[in-house]
């Protein structure tokens, strides 16, 4: 675990926008992400160490980037014998250099448990009455945060800045011309491959896989490929395993690795997402930094190692 006096040391080092000094050109700035175009061929991902909740950047966690970033690697590299990724190089904990791809039209959510609690989640249809989801048959009698009888394939549309992603089935992707019939067969088998890979390897780490979202391209060559990050606490939801059974059991939540914890605190602030943020302490700071750096731990076994150096510097220099 990361020592107190790295942690104060690192309150000014938090990365909360990128500046390439004019080296290198934006392709798109997401909320946490910053992509620049390396070349034809490939982009850079910056993870910044932004910090988003009630769908607002309220402020910055040291080592964020990083551990988003690294444990998004530390996937990559155990899943290449299901499907090749766009992972080229990774120049800074931080930053990766990927293969530029085109993206498919289509979000891929795996699902293995009955949860969620948006308009559009399994749970929501199916509390309401629904029993097919995304073109699946959902038998009667399920209960809320229980396994599905099988991982189920859910996909959504990738909908613009703004926009919302809307639910799916196959076939109307295949209909409306989004994914090829063939194609979207290969995607399911990958889709829930890694799926299954992830919920293995989890156990491992005392956790379970709830859900997860990938991302799909077409390399060069026209071969599919994963993109964008994978089993990151941003595209998953994963659970503690320990207590997961006795909490469901008594009508709680099942106790997630998730922002809670800050956005617990900006709501005894009396922010929920209106108005102006308050400020983030800087022991607020510390402790999340803390849980983000315990959580690559526990999902990588290994010991994470914080890197001071300017992301900018170092990514210059490797492409120089
Ligand atoms: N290898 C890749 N080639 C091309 N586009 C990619 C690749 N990997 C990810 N992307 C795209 O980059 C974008 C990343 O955006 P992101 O940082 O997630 O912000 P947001 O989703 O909030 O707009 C997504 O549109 C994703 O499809
Ligand atoms: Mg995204």
């Amino acid at each position: 675990m990361i020592s107190q006096a790295d942690l104060e040391r690192s309150l000014d080092h938090a990365v909360h926008s990128v500046d390439f000094g004019g080296h290198l050109t934006k392709h798109h700035s997401g909320k946490v992400r910053d992509i620049f175009v390396v070349d034809d061929h490939r982009l850079l991902f910056v993870t910044s160490d932004r910090l988003s909740v009630f769908d607002r950047v309220i402020g910055s966690v040291p080592f964020k980037g990083q551990v988003l970033s690294g444990i998004s690697n530390w996937w990559m590299e155990r899943i290449t014998d299901i499907v090749p990724h766009h992972l080229l190089a990774v120049p800074h904990p931080s930053c990766v250099i990927a293969k530029k791809c085109r993206p498919l039209p289509i979000e891929v959510i795996v699902r293995g448990y009955l949860t969620g609690a948006s308009p559009t989640s399994i749970w929501t249809a199916y509390e309401g009455g629904g029993r097919r989801y995304c073109g699946h048959d959902l038998p009667d009698g399920l209960t809320r945060h229980q396994p599905l009888p099988q991982p189920l394939l859910t996909p959504t549309t990738k909908g613009d800045v703004g926009a919302h992603d809307e639910l799916i089935s196959r076939e109307e992707i295949i209909e409306q011309g989004l994914v090829p019939a063939e194609l979207y067969d290969r995607i399911q088998t990958v889709a829930i491959e890694l799926y299954r890979r992830g919920a293995e390897q989890a156990a491992r780490s005392g956790l379970l896989l709830a859900d997860t979202k990938y991302e799909f391209g077409l390399d060069e060559e026209g071969t599919l490929t994963l993109i964008d990050e994978i089993h990151t606490p941003d595209s998953s939801r994963y659970w503690f395993a320990e207590d997961y059974r006795s909490r469901v059991d008594a009508g709680l939540e099942p106790r997630g690795l998730d922002k809670d914890y800050v956005r617990n605190y900006m709501k005894s602030q009396g922010f929920v997402g209106n108005g102006e943020a308050p400020p983030l302490p800087a022991d607020i700071r510390m402790e999340a930094a803390r849980r983000y750096i315990s959580l690559y731990e526990l999902l990588t076994g290994a010991t994470f190692n914080p890197d001071f150096s300017s992301l900018e510097i170092t990514v210059l220099d490797h492409l120089r």
